[in-house]
């Protein structure tokens, strides 16, 4: 809806009056609420909100909130929504004993995905992405960042760029995409990393440079993937194009990828599963946003990122999805939202900012997105009726959303 008014609205979430500065800290537990409110919209924006018994007769639609809750649409800043095909089969390894990594030492995992999408057209893959993406939306899901990484090769790469620069194009929700070439080592490169590395840096980001597909650069940092060097590799190669770094560290191990990362100036550092002090000491002093991925977490049955010490220790925390076949094939934020409360113990508070406010600063579209702002699109969530945000975790596994404006 473009134009409307929502009345008797219980109560308002997430209202912010600029978004100059990630929430970190006491600040990440403050969320600013109205009870008893109205909001308009105009031509899909936030015009104006206040207190009902302030409300203006106005000659749009109304629609009546009683009871319910409203609040700005989840920002999911971390995501590999195109992909080619569910790997559920991996998931009955895993339930036979073989590890992630195991499985994809024999020949499961990424590869696995990429010889996939290599078998599908554009087409295909635009049409399967096209029906998550609305799921998505259905979901509460306000804005998205999507991964390339299961292609491998340039084409295969850029056909997934081009996959997301469609969906950009004709989605209702701000879209980011992010270039993830450096997601596995493919078969014919195995005894050669360095010259993937070339590939990636020197052949495949030119190219997509050149043709504006790609808003960030990502990278798989990890023991038997991608190492401390070829990090450095990305994040120079990516600035060298204007193309900031949002990148995979942490997830099994802790070699120094957090304080590479945090002092080549990332936008943010993903995962964070295995921490150790001079990670935080890294990330403390400086402005990369801590991501957790919750739904990676339980899907895997890895530790969950120890979100509540990052907090602690005054570093901002958005919270995402990391949706994708192998390791959290779920979109859902709710549910992310439950187990950053009843796992991370993060408070309802600090959860909803890292899902919604930090996570907007996290794909840059803090000026767009991620709080109840005049001026900003107004992607809502409506709740059923509820006692407060609390209620969303609470009711977790539960769609608590009545309908989303978008
Ligand atoms: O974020 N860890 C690396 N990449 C994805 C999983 C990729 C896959 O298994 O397909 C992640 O968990
Ligand atoms: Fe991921």
């Amino acid at each position: 809806m473009n134009n409307l008014v929502l009345t008797n609205i219980k109560q308002l979430i997430g209202i912010t009056d600029n978004s100059n500065e990630v929430k970190k800290g006491s600040s990440q537990g403050q969320v600013h609420t109205l009870d008893n409110a109205y909001l308009i919209i105009r031509d899909g924006i936030i015009h104006d909100f206040g207190p009902m018994n302030e409300c203006p007769s106005t000659e749009l639609t109304t629609h009546d909130c009683a009871q319910k809750l409203v609040m700005p649409m989840y920002v999911d800043s971390h995501t590999h929504l195109v992909f080619a095909k569910s790997r559920s089969d991996e998931m009955k390894m895993r339930l036979h004993g073989k590890s992630y990594q195991e499985i994809a030492e024999a020949g499961g995992g990424i590869l696995n995905s990429a010889k996939k999408l290599h078998e599908m057209s554009e087409q295909e893959l635009y049409d399967d992405a096209h029906v998550r993406l609305e799921q998505v939306i259905k979901n509460g899901t306000g804005a998205i960042e999507i991964k390339s990484g299961y292609g491998l090769n340039i084409e295969d790469e850029m056909k997934m760029l081009r996959v997301i620069r469609v969906l950009k194009q004709l989605s209702p929700i701000p879209i980011k995409s992010t270039f993830l070439g450096a997601h596995a080592i493919p078969e014919e490169f195995k005894n050669n990393k360095a010259a993937y590395m070339y590939l990636v840096c020197n052949e495949m980001l030119p190219r997509i440079a050149g043709e504006n597909l790609a808003d960030f650069i990502d990278i798989f940092c990890e023991t038997g993937y991608f190492d401390l060097d070829d990090l450095r590799q990305i994040i120079e190669a990516g600035y060298q194009y204007g193309i900031k770094a949002k990148v995979h560290v942490n997830q099994f191990s802790s070699f120094g990828a957090v304080q590479l990362a945090c002092s080549h100036g990332a936008l943010s550092v993903d995962h964070l599963e295995v921490m150790n002090e001079e990670d935080y000491v890294a990330l403390e002093s400086s402005n990369t946003i801590a991501t957790a991925l919750p739904l990676c977490s339980m899907f895997l049955d890895i530790p969950y990122t120890p979100a509540k010490q990052l907090i602690q220790r005054n570093i901002p925390v958005a919270v995402a999805s990391d949706f994708n076949p192998g390791s959290a094939p779920s979109s859902n934020l709710n549910l992310a939202f439950a187990l950053a409360c009843s796992q991370m113990k993060l408070t309802p508070e600090e959860a909803f900012n890292g899902l919604t406010y930090n996570a907007a600063f996290a794909m840059d579209v803090k000026d767009e997105v991620g709080s109840i702002q005049i001026g900003k699109k107004a992607n809502l969530i409506i709740t059923k009726p509820a006692n407060g945000l609390e209620d969303i975790p609470y009711w977790f596994g539960e769609n608590r959303i009545s309908s989303v404006i978008v």
